[in-house]
């Protein structure tokens, strides 16, 4: 992955969009090599203060758009700790209830790490992955986790 500024062994955030970008680089290098990243939003509304819409349940949430590890960095757990942070986030400064995320049914390896971490399958949302030249449309699962 293409380096970015930023200090050496730590997570950094840096705001793109509603939602801060967090990217890890490796300790043993100091050109900025990033080992992975998480990208994501917070969506959703709060909970209304209208009394006529207190029934509605609030939907405000981090959306993960992408996570990424490079291949040399994978199986190190930096994809864990890429959604630990990217969850923590969400709850504590964006004051979601949830996180969610869309993944390919035939991901297996991202749908084995968020059953791990308690998400479950929420929707399938037909030919949620278009059609390329070499792949056929794909469904998406959205997956869903409740913050605690
Ligand atoms: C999916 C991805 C982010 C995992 O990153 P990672 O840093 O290697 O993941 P971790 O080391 O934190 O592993 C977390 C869990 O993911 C699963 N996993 C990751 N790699 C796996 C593999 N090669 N085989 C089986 N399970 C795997 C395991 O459940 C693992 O937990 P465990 O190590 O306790 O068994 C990485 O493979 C990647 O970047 N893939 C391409 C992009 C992608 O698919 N992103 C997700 C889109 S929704």
């Amino acid at each position: 992955m293409a380096p970015v500024p930023r200090r050496r062994g730590e997570v950094e955030a840096s705001e793109i969009g509603p939602f801060p970008l967090f990217a890890i680089d490796d300790p043993r290098h100091d050109d900025g090599t990033i080992m992975g990243y998480v990208l994501g939003k917070a969506e959703g509304r709060e909970p209304s203060t209208d009394k006529r819409k207190r029934r509605e349940e609030p939907t405000l949430h981090g959306h993960v758009t992408a996570v990424t590890v490079a291949p040399e960095y994978r199986r190190l757990g930096v994809a864990q700790m890429l959604m630990d942070f990217f969850e923590l986030i969400s709850e504590h400064v964006y004051h979601g209830f949830f996180v969610d995320l869309f993944v390919r049914p035939s991901n297996e390896k991202a749908i084995g790490m968020y059953e791990k971490r308690g998400y479950s399958v929420y929707r399938r949302v037909h030919g949620y992955y278009q059609s390329g030249s070499f792949r056929s449309a794909e469904d998406g699962f959205a997956k869903l986790s409740l913050s605690p």
